[in-house]
């Protein structure tokens, strides 16, 4: 099983990534971290709190940054509901995030951890870009970070930058040049990884995680359940586990930190026309068919 830190701003799709985290046999959730993205630090905490309690699922979780590193937080409240994952009534329960930031966290499980562990993020970087900041030590025993963010084409919160990088390029930026092992799922296959209106009509009899996870999806914006919903976030744990489903490319990335219209967008240079080293694995094909077969092999894994 691969040791892995989730990093993360429920949000709709990533509550469904943390439960693919949580209940895929390949995967070894040793520390969750939030951030602020969808919604505010506040609220993406205490999302994340009440899924571990939903699953009552006993993995340590800690509290990451409030604020992008130099811009204001854009809230996505119009994607995933005021609190960030409106639609259920989760219970109250006793659970509090560490008393150490995320970027601390995450280096003390790296430091500890007698293997490397791979980083998942499915928000915006920038707990990854105060941990290479100021801890750059441990960066020898990151297996490697797997990214939802990006887009080698269009957006889908500017017409060029896709939201999770969108929200803190700065960030981004600093995680694309720090010569980490960088996988990146972006809009080129999450756009496409898509739950059928079957198979969501069909969730709420599946289990307790089904019946929740439907009650979310009702207020989710991307996509409609008559259509599909697109699951963003479960592409990075998708490529974890089943890495086959994907077809990844070797090039520079750049990301656009100055642009007046294009900050936060991914240059992906596919044609090598720039003349730099490749810093990133990019996804660009996706096996929609197998992808909705795990989906739907993991959920029924879960309680
Ligand atoms: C990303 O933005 C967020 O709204 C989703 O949770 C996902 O991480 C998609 O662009
Ligand atoms: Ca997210």
């Amino acid at each position: 099983r691969l040791p892995m830190i989730l990093d993360t701003d429920p949000g709709i799709d990533d509550a469904v990534a943390l439960a693919a985290a949580l209940f895929a046999p390949q995967c070894d959730l040793k520390l969750i971290t939030t951030v602020a993205g969808n919604v505010s630090l506040e609220k993406t905490t205490r999302n994340a709190l009440q899924l571990l309690n939903f699953w009552q699922a006993d993995i340590p979780l800690a509290q990451g940054a409030a604020t992008p590193l130099l811009r204001p937080l854009y809230s996505a409240a119009d994607v995933h509901g005021e609190s960030g994952m409106d639609g259920y009534a989760f219970i109250e329960h006793q659970r509090q995030p560490l008393a150490i930031p995320a970027f601390q966290a995450i280096r003390d499980v790296l430091l500890a951890s007698p293997e490397p562990v791979t980083l998942v993020t499915i928000g915006p970087l920038t707990n990854i870009a105060l941990l290479l900041t100021h801890y750059p030590e441990c960066q020898f025993n990151i297996r490697r970070l797997v990214m939802m963010g990006g887009s080698a084409g269009r957006g889908n919160f500017t017409p060029n930058a896709e939201f999770n990088i969108a929200i803190d390029p700065e960030a981004a930026a600093r995680v694309f040049n720090s010569g980490l092992e960088i996988v990146m799922c972006g809009l080129d296959v999450t756009n496409r990884a898509t739950l059928t209106p079957e198979y969501l009509a069909a969730l709420p009899a599946l289990n307790n995680t089904g019946k929740m996870l439907h009650a979310l999806f009702s207020h989710y914006r991307s996509g409609s359940m008559a259509t599909g919903l697109r699951m963003h976030d479960l592409c990075a744990i998708a490529w974890l586990a089943r890495p086959e489903l994907f077809t990844l490319k070797s090039c520079f990335v750049a990301v656009e930190t100055q642009g007046q219209y294009t900050a936060g967008a991914t240059v992906v240079d596919i044609e090598g026309k720039l003349g730099q080293q490749p810093n990133a694995q990019v996804a660009l094909e996706i096996d929609v068919e197998g992808f909705r077969h795990w989906v739907a092999e993991v959920l029924a894994l879960a309680p």
